[in-house]
């Protein structure tokens, strides 16, 4: 069974799909600990109630970016992280880091990248008129949202949408997917080899599984 550990900053709605996704089974796999960078997100009291232990490093206590992720490195070497899984860890990493843990790290971004990467990505895509959003579940390297992509879903934006109505249909299938693509990894069916994701030993699509051109 891999040990998972989940890095967040805020409410842990992802977290809180993933735990019950070990709960149910779903994935086979354990979620060794939870890390925040704020000491006041939400996810940590979902990882209390879960029994899942937890650990918060907040920047301001250490003089650079680096020795924060280096703190941050060693507390995963000491867990003996498999899968090191970001959801909605706002804070970005070392190039240091990531590529410590190459092939071990995945992030979920609320937009279709290449589309959007960075942050206000709804506002942002509401603003330019977009029809369809989305979500992007991708492995991570030292470009910011740039690493191989797994898995994509689309929503659409109607002309009456506020921006929550898009957010909401946004995270279904955040909540929906990334518990799924966790349980591939941790069944060892998932894969980054020389930056490009393959799923059962087939090199995924540019825009992920599922999305042959
Ligand atoms: C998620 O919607 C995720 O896509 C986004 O933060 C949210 C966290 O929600 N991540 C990013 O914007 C990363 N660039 P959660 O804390 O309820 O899981």
């Amino acid at each position: 069974m891999k040990n998972i550990v989940v890095l967040i900053s805020g409410e842990g709605s992802n977290l809180q799909a993933m735990i019950d996704a070990c709960a149910s089974g779903q994935i086979s796999g354990k979620i060794c600990a939870v890390i925040s960078n704020n000491a006041d997100a939400y996810g940590l009291v979902r990882a209390k109630k879960a029994g899942i232990p937890s650990f918060v490093f907040e920047r301001k206590a250490y003089e650079t970016h680096q020795a924060m992720d280096q703190a941050i490195a060693y507390q995963i070497d000491a867990i003996e992280a498999d899968l090191i899984v970001l959801a909605g860890y706002m804070n970005i990493l070392t190039p240091a880091f990531t590529q410590r843990f190459a092939g071990k790290i995945l992030n979920i971004h609320p937009s279709l990248l290449p589309k959007y990467s960075g942050l206000d990505t709804y506002q942002r895509a509401m603003t330019d008129g977009e029809t369809e959003h989305g979500m992007t579940i991708h492995f991570v390297n030292e470009i910011v949202d740039g690493g191989s992509i797994i898995l994509q879903a689309k929503v659409p934006i109607f002309p009456e949408d506020e921006i929550e109505d898009v957010i909401a249909r946004v995270q279904e299938q955040e909540h929906r997917y990334y518990p799924l693509v966790i349980a591939w990894f941790c069944a060892d069916r998932l894969k980054e080899v020389d930056g490009k994701a393959y799923l059962d030993g087939k090199l995924l699509p540019p825009q992920g599984y599922g999305n042959e051109e």
